[in-house]
C-alpha cells in the first residue's frame, strides 16, 4: 500500500494550487484593498499571503480606499461628509483630511506588507513596495448643479512607470489620489482607480478585498459566478450592501474592457484570497463578461448532445446502454451542464420517493472538459436536488468510476441497501456494478 503523508490535506490541497500559481506566475493581479480592511486586525494575515503572492512571481498592484480613515477623522472633528450620486463632495477642509488619511493608509499598508515570514527563507526576501505620482486627475466638475469640489476622475495613468516596477519585481501600491497639472490634488474613486489600473495592465485578475464574503442572492446565499448580465440582474433584484454596490460599475467596465475576471473576497477571512486564486472553487464571487458554468434541467431538444456524451462510454461498458425512447420518456430526470452556451456534461437524478433515496446516474463531463470540476459541480447539484426533494441517500452504481464517488464521500455498500425495485432491475443488468451510498 502507498504511504500518505501524515498532513494529507496539505499534498491535496498544494497539488491543487500548483496548476494555478504556474499559471498566474508573471501574469499581473490587481488587489484593491477596502480601508475598513487595512484597518483590521485581520489585515496581518492578508498582507503576508499578498507578500507571498509577490515572492511567487506574480506581478501585484495593491489599490487602497480610503473611506474608513477618512470617516474617523470626520468623526473626531465632527462634521458630516456631504455627498452626491455616491461620491463625496470635497471641499478644502475635507481635501485636507483626504489626504490625512490617504498617507495613514498608506503607511499602515506599507508597514503591513514589509513584515517578513518567521520561521522562512522569505525573511530575507522582502519585497520592495513602490508608490509614486502615477495618476493625473480632473475635477469631476458640477453635477446637477452641485460642485464637487475637489472630488476628481481620471485622466491618465502613467502605465509605463508602473509596469517598469512590475518588471523589476516590485509591487505598486496606489492611492485614490491624482494630481492635475496645474498642481491641485483630487480625491477619486477606489473602484475607479482599480478597474483602470487592471484595465491598462491588461491585468489577469481585479480582485476587491472588503468585508463581505461577496454577492448574495434574494435568500443570502453567496453567489460563487456570475456573467456581466447576472451581476446586472442580481443587482437590480436583490439590494447588496454599499459597499458591494458601489462596485458594479467599474466591474462592468473592466470586464467589458478585457480584464479576465473580476472577484470580490471577504478580507476577514484567513485564506480567502489564496482560496480565490489557488483553488477550482474560490472562496468568494468570480465575475466574468461572459456566461459562467450553468447547469440546467434538460429538454428533448437535449437529446443529441445526452446521446454524444453517453454513447462512447455505453459502448466501453462504463455506463449502460439507454435508448432515445427511454432519454425522451426521462428527460426529467437529467440536468445538462453549459458553459459559455456550450452542453460540457450531463447527469440524471431518479428518485425513490417511498425510501427516501435518489439515484445518481449518467454522470458524463465531455472528455474534452474533464478534470475541471464539472464532474464536482454535477454531483453538487444532484445533492442538491435531492436534499430539496427531503431525500436521505443519494447511491449510485459504477463499474469504473467507484474510486471518483470514495473520494468524493460515497461509501461502499451492497446490494441489499438499494430500492427493492432497484435491486430487480440490478439484476436483471448483470452488470456486476459496484454500489456506493452517500447519506444526505
Ligand atoms: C467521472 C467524471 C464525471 C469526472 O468528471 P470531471 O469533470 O473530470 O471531474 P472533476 O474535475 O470534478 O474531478 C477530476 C478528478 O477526478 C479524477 N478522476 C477522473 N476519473 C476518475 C475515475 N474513474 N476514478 C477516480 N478518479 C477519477 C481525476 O483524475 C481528477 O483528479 P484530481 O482531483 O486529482 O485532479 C468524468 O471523468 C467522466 O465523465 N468520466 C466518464 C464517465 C463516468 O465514468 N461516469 C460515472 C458513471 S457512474
Amino acid at each position: 500500500m502507498t504511504e500518505t503523508y501524515e498532513s494529507d490535506s496539505f499534498v491535496r490541497a498544494f497539488r491543487e494550487a500548483a496548476p494555478y500559481i504556474h499559471y498566474l506566475r508573471d501574469k499581473t493581479v490587481v488587489l484593491a484593498i477596502s480601508s475598513h480592511i487595512v484597518a483590521s486586525p485581520d489585515f496581518a494575515h492578508l498582507a503576508q499571503d499578498i507578500s507571498l503572492l509577490g515572492n511567487l512571481g506574480i506581478k501585484v498592484v495593491v489599490v487602497h480606499g480610503v473611506r474608513k480613515y477618512i470617516n474617523d477623522l470626520m468623526q473626531q472633528s465632527q462634521t458630516t461628509l456631504p455627498s452626491h450620486l455616491g461620491r463625496r463632495i470635497t471641499n478644502e477642509h475635507t481635501l485636507i483630511k483626504v489626504k490625512q488619511a490617504c498617507g495613514e493608509v498608506r503607511f499602515d499598508l506599507e508597514a503591513a506588507l514589509s513584515v517578513g515570514q518567521s520561521n522562512s527563507p522569505q525573511m530575507l526576501t522582502r519585497n520592495r513596495l513602490i508608490s509614486g505620482n502615477f495618476i493625473s486627475a480632473k475635477p469631476l466638475g458640477v453635477i446637477d448643479g452641485i460642485d464637487m469640489g475637489y472630488s476628481g476622475t481620471i485622466r491618465r495613468i502613467d502605465f509605463a512607470m508602473i509596469k517598469q516596477h512590475l518588471q523589476q519585481h516590485c509591487m505598486v501600491l496606489v492611492s485614490p489620489m491624482g494630481h492635475s497639472l496645474s498642481g491641485k490634488t483630487y480625491s477619486l474613486s477606489m473602484a475607479e482607480v482599480a478597474a483602470e489600473v487592471a484595465i491598462g495592465l491588461r491585468a489577469e485578475k481585479l480582485v476587491f478585498i472588503n468585508e463581505e464574503d461577496g454577492v448574495l442572492d434574494a435568500s443570502g446565499q453567496l453567489v460563487r459566478n456570475l456573467s456581466a448580465n447576472q451581476a446586472q440582474e442580481l443587482f437590480e433584484k436583490t439590494p447588496q450592501s454599499k459597499a458591494i454596490s458601489r462596485l458594479l460599475p467599474s466591474t462592468l467596465k473592466a470586464l467589458q474592457s478585457g480584464v479576465r475576471r473580476v472577484q470580490y473576497i471577504s478580507g476577514h477571512l484567513d485564506g480567502s484570497l489564496f482560496a480565490e486564486l489557488f483553488t477550482k472553487h474560490g472562496s468568494g464571487t468570480s465575475l466574468a463578461q461572459n456566461a459562467f458554468v450553468h447547469i440546467r434541467q434538460a429538454i428533448s431538444d437535449d437529446i443529441p448532445d445526452i446521446i454524444q456524451l453517453i454513447r462512447p462510454l455505453e459502448e466501453k461498458g462504463v455506463l449502460v446502454r439507454r435508448s432515445h425512447d427511454y432519454l425522451d420518456h426521462h428527460i426529467n430526470e437529467f440536468a445538462m451542464l453549459e458553459h459559455d452556451e456550450q452542453v460540457y456534461g450531463c447527469v440524471a437524478l431518479k428518485q425513490f420517493p417511498h425510501e427516501k433515496m435518489g439515484e445518481l446516474a449518467c454522470l458524463v463531463v465531455s472528455p474534452y472538459a474533464q478534470e475541471g470540476g464539472y464532474g464536482e459541480l454535477l454531483l453538487e447539484h444532484v445533492k442538491n436536488q435531492a436534499r430539496a426533494a427531503k431525500l436521505k441517500t443519494l447511491f449510485c452504481l459504477s463499474t469504473h468510476t467507484g474510486e471518483w464517488f470514495s473520494e468524493r464521500g460515497f461509501q461502499d455498500a451492497c446490494i441489499e441497501d438499494l430500492p427493492l425495485e432497484r435491486q430487480r432491475q440490478y439484476h436483471q443488468d448483470a452488470r456486476g456494478s459496484h454500489v456506493f451510498v452517500l447519506p444526505l
